[in-house]
């Protein structure tokens, strides 16, 4: 999830993790040492990522040496998602590695148990490289994507649509059934529903959004005529998500939100999160990126690529602010349950693009 500040997020203790780590390690790998662990910076909120290496008598070889942890929010800690599914986010990155050269970090340890470490989590392999920071985002100055040129920039567009491309592509949507959302209608009334599902979770009990239920209301009067044909999409699909070896993919990470839906799900997405960076860098005084993941070069890459032209790109895209909306709400609810914020007469104040969003639903923002 895409973040301009870290909010409170963990009631854990470090040490005590490493511990019940270790414990459980030796479970799995006998006279194994969690070491190092430590809670990488600047990205991730939903989650709990814990980066740790694990000592061994003998010497063991990568990807036994270095590894990254994935757990699931703590159900007692007011979660941003109402279910964190570990199983289902392994077996996609399972396939992902299976039948794409899409670079997914290689999947070591599943633990369904809550018992070791009080929620399921999965062990990967830890990959070498650099990310977008979320905090503060890539769109202000001082940081290696913002401090890059503007054809290293392009490179590394370039490629990241080839990775959505190629996943799009390569998963055979056979193997994706796990991932199919639940419900009646094609894959995109599943999406939307699960998001209008989402969203009644976040306001039950609170006040709802005039703004959020305006863009649903926008969203069935854009609503594509003929979605195309659903494939595996990634979900936080976002370079904030992805290690750069220099401006190369060299992992795509966070396969929480992975759903079967039409392409331009994921692509809207892309677009989207690096508007909401890019927007908020510009109402502060700062330029931001305006010449990186542009609409109508990131739709000619993507067909130039794939075949598929992108299509109702105007819906996908508030499809995606939408969503960030309500995730936002969430976030502000939960700082809200914790004394931190007290909510406001209106709810979308709370909104941090809700300037953005209302454009969209009034069909002003992209001219
Ligand atoms: N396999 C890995 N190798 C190296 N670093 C990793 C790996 N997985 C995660 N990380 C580090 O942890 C950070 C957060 O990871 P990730 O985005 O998967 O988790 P998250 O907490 O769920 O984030 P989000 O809020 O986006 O959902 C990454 O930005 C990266 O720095
Ligand atoms: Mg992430």
């Amino acid at each position: 999830m895409a973040m301009a500040s870290r909010p409170r997020t963990s009631t854990r203790d470090p040490e005590e993790i490493a511990h019940r780590l270790t414990v459980w390690l030796a479970t799995r790998l006998p006279g194994a040492r969690a070491t190092a662990v430590t809670v990488p910076v600047a990205n991730g909120m939903s989650s709990e990522t814990l980066l740790f290496d694990i000592e061994h008598p003998t010497r063991l070889q990568p990807p036994f040496r270095a590894c990254a942890l994935r757990l699931a929010a703590d159900p007692s800690a007011y979660t941003v998602f109402p279910v964190y599914d570990m199983v289902r986010q392994y077996r996609t990155m399972r396939l992902v590695a299976q039948h794409t050269d899409v670079p997914v970090p290689r999947v070591l340890w599943l633990e369904e148990d809550p018992g070791p470490l009080g929620a399921p989590f999965f062990v990967m392999e830890r990959v070498e490289g650099r990310v977008p920071p979320d905090v503060m985002p890539y769109t202000y100055e001082g940081n290696w994507l913002h401090a890059a040129s503007d054809g290293q920039r392009e490179r590394l567009e370039a490629a990241t649509i080839g990775l959505l491309a190629r996943l799009h592509d390569q998963v055979p949507l056979e193997k994706a059934q796990f991932l199919t959302l639940p419900g009646d209608g094609d894959a995109l009334h599943r999406h939307v529903t699960a998001q209008r599902a989402y969203y009644h979770w976040v306001v039950d009990g609170l006040p709802r959004s005039p703004l959020i239920e305006e863009a649903f209301d926008r969203l069935a009067h854009l609503w594509p005529r003929d979605p195309g044909a659903p494939v595996l999409n990634w979900g936080d699909a976002r370079i904030g998500n992805v290690i750069y070896d220099g401006f190369e993919p060299v992992a795509v990470l966070d396969w929480e939100m992975a759903a079967v839906a039409p392409r331009e799900v994921d692509l809207g997405w892309t677009l989207y999160l690096h508007r909401f960076f890019h927007d908020l860098t510009v109402a502060s005084g700062g330029r931001g990126l305006p010449d990186f993941l542009r609409r109508e070069r990131v739709e000619e890459r993507y067909a130039r690529l794939t075949g598929h032209i992108p299509r109702d790109m105007d819906f996908y895209t508030l499809y995606a602010a939408l969503r960030q909306a309500i995730v936002m709400l969430r976030v502000a609810y939960r700082q809200a349950h914790f004394g931190e914020v007290a909510v406001p007469a209106d709810p979308d104040t709370l909104i941090l693009h809700h300037d953005s969003l209302r454009a969209m639903v009034q069909g002003g923002y992209w001219s």
